[in-house]
């Protein structure tokens, strides 16, 4: 379950100050939102992918539609409202870095009802991993969560955009996959050093998650168990775009772990994907899976 934004994606020399107007290098319009980006990732790698959403009944809603028609996800609930638009996002990347800054309006993705998620139970409760970010609504997105987990799915949560609302869930989520920025608000510790992140992590674990994947962007990833603590470096990349990286790298975690990999394995071949996904404009341009072979293969030589 997620949420579908439209991309209005802006290529920019830098960014700009508080009062300044700059000029765009270019405006490209892409199908987002982390929730489907991760879909769409998950679905390159995995042919049973099932995503719920909820856009509105507009222009972009039907757009929409005909994006998913066109991907990898074999199957999909597309709820429409009547009442609210669409989810857009503003994103800017910086040309010389790939570097990203993205404002949300949410739109028909903050609506959605305990009700429309019955309507589709089928799917939730036979599902064995389930997957979601914080770009709908808190409600519903904890209704799932309930739902899958007495179901006996395992539950993955990217809590992006970050809410507080979602601490008291945490003990329900299986694997937690923050960034660098949501392991700093959920833990209350700022992240400078090998240590920080270590003592982040930590802190996270003790709010009741099972594991954590800590991704940290051109520095790699560190996991943890409990138990287990391990560091990941991340993998030389072309750099173009950084938008939809952690939801190329969560999508693609989903599914090496459905497919039955360990945890060391599917991380290792995550970070592989999100590298070749940041050398793509659009966060929704996902790597094929024959590319992150030869990735990783080339990485091993
Ligand atoms: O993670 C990238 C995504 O964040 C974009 O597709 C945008 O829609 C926002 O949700």
């Amino acid at each position: 379950m997620g949420s579908f934004n439209l991309d209005v994606v802006t290529e920019v020399e830098r960014f700009p100050f508080i009062g300044e107007t700059i000029k765009a290098i270019s405006t490209n319009f892409y199908p987002g939102g982390k929730g489907a980006n991760q879909a769409v990732a998950a679905a390159e790698l995995n042919d049973h992918v099932h995503f719920f959403a909820k856009v509105g009944d507009d222009s972009f809603g039907t757009t929409a539609e005909k994006y998913f028609s066109t991907t990898k996800i074999s199957s999909y609930t597309l709820i429409k409202d009547t009442n609210s638009k669409t989810g857009n996002a503003l994103v800017m990347v910086e040309n010389a870095t790939g570097n990203n800054s993205i404002v949300i309006d949410l739109g028909a993705n903050a609506t959605i009802s305990k009700a429309e998620i019955l309507s589709d139970i089928n799917n939730l409760q036979s599902a064995k991993i389930f997957l979601t970010q914080l770009e709908n609504n808190i409600e519903a997105t904890k209704f799932a969560i309930e739902i899958a987990k007495k179901s006996g799915c395992y539950v993955i949560l990217n809590p992006a955009p970050y809410s507080d609302q979602i601490v008291s869930h945490l003990p329900s989520v299986d694997l937690l996959v923050p960034n660098g920025t949501e392991a700093e608000l959920i833990s209350n510790i700022k992240i400078d050093s090998v240590i920080s992140a270590q003592e982040a992590i930590k802190a996270i674990h003790n709010l009741g998650v099972k594991e954590i994947v800590m991704t940290l962007g051109d520095s790699g990833a560190l996991y943890f168990n409990g138990s287990t603590m391990k560091y990941y470096k991340a993998m030389e990349a072309s750099v173009v775009d950084t938008s939809g990286a952690g939801d190329a790298f969560t999508g693609a975690l989903a599914a090496k772990l459905i497919e039955g990999k360990n945890m060391d394995e599917a991380i290792k071949f995550s970070i592989a994907y999100a590298s070749l996904a940041v050398e793509k404009k659009g966060a929704s341009s996902m790597p094929s899976r024959t590319s992150v072979d030869a990735r990783l293969k080339k990485e091993r030589m």
